[in-house]
């Protein structure tokens, strides 16, 4: 099965105005690119002018989170629907640190990335062990669990694989546990969905830099990553996206 493969940036709460000059950058690299896809997720005010600034670009610009209902009395939230109207493509649903920070459970990320698909946006659904759930050998079923109640009931889906504990430590799982939990989701997405599973793109997160985003994007059922970190800076998410 050939999945296009994706790279994403998700900045988390980084990006003033002036960030732009980075979008601006990776626009002027990436022009007539095109051998795989791209995405840079800012916080929700930059959203809009990203999208205004990189029309026709080929990259395109996601959320890092949305509300589950359509609209509606809850403050301070954004819905799937608004995300699109602006232009949005994407958004990042159940990344750890919204599961930490906000504690949204694995219903709440099905209820979202729902709202998100009727919306039209591609959900990039996020799951990941802690170093506790890894060290007593609970990784699998913790990820599978967190799959099983996260994932809406149409495949037209992202999987991000992002361990807890490699995320903003330079720590990377070795290759061969990256491969296995791979497997492993593939198998579950094609169990649930069917065929469609084997089109699901699923990424890996956490740490990925230009040093060694090659390797891990050889391994099989690596289909691209989610870059947090060395998505801020144009020259490090360039080079991570010419070794997708
Ligand atoms: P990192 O973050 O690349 O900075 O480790 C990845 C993520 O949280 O998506």
């Amino acid at each position: 099965m050939n999945r296009t493969p994706l790279v994403a940036g998700n900045w988390k709460m980084n990006g003033l105005p002036d960030s732009a000059a980075e979008l601006h950058k990776m626009i002027g690299a990436l022009k007539g690119g095109g051998h795989c896809d791209v995405l840079v997720c800012p916080p929700f005010p930059l959203i809009a002018t990203f999208v205004h600034d990189s029309v026709d670009s080929g990259i395109g610009i996601g959320a890092q989170d949305c509300h589950f209902a359509e609209a509606g009395a809850h403050t301070g939230d954004v819905s799937a629907a608004l995300l699109a109207a602006v232009g949005a493509s994407a958004v990042i649903l159940g990344h750890s640190e919204r599961r930490a920070d906000h504690g949204e459970g694995d219903a709440l990320v099905k209820a979202k990335a729902e709202a998100a698909l009727a919306a039209g946006l591609m959900p990039v659904i996020c799951v990941g062990e802690t170093e506790a759930q890894r060290d007593s050998g609970d990784a699998e079923a913790t990820v599978l669990a967190q799959l099983d109640g996260s994932l809406p009931d149409s495949a037209g889906v992202v999987v991000a694989y992002e361990p807890v504990w490699a995320i903003g430590t330079g720590r990377v799982p070795e290759n061969s546990d990256i491969a296995a939990m791979h497997h492993a989701i593939r198998q579950a997405v094609v169990g649930r969905y069917g065929d469609a599973g084997r089109a699901i793109r699923l990424l890996y997160g956490g740490s990925v830099k230009p040093g060694n985003a090659k390797e891990i994007f050889a391994i099989e059922d690596v289909d691209g990553g989610l870059i947090g970190g060395a998505s801020l800076k144009a020259d490090d998410f360039l080079a991570i996206v010419a070794a997708a």
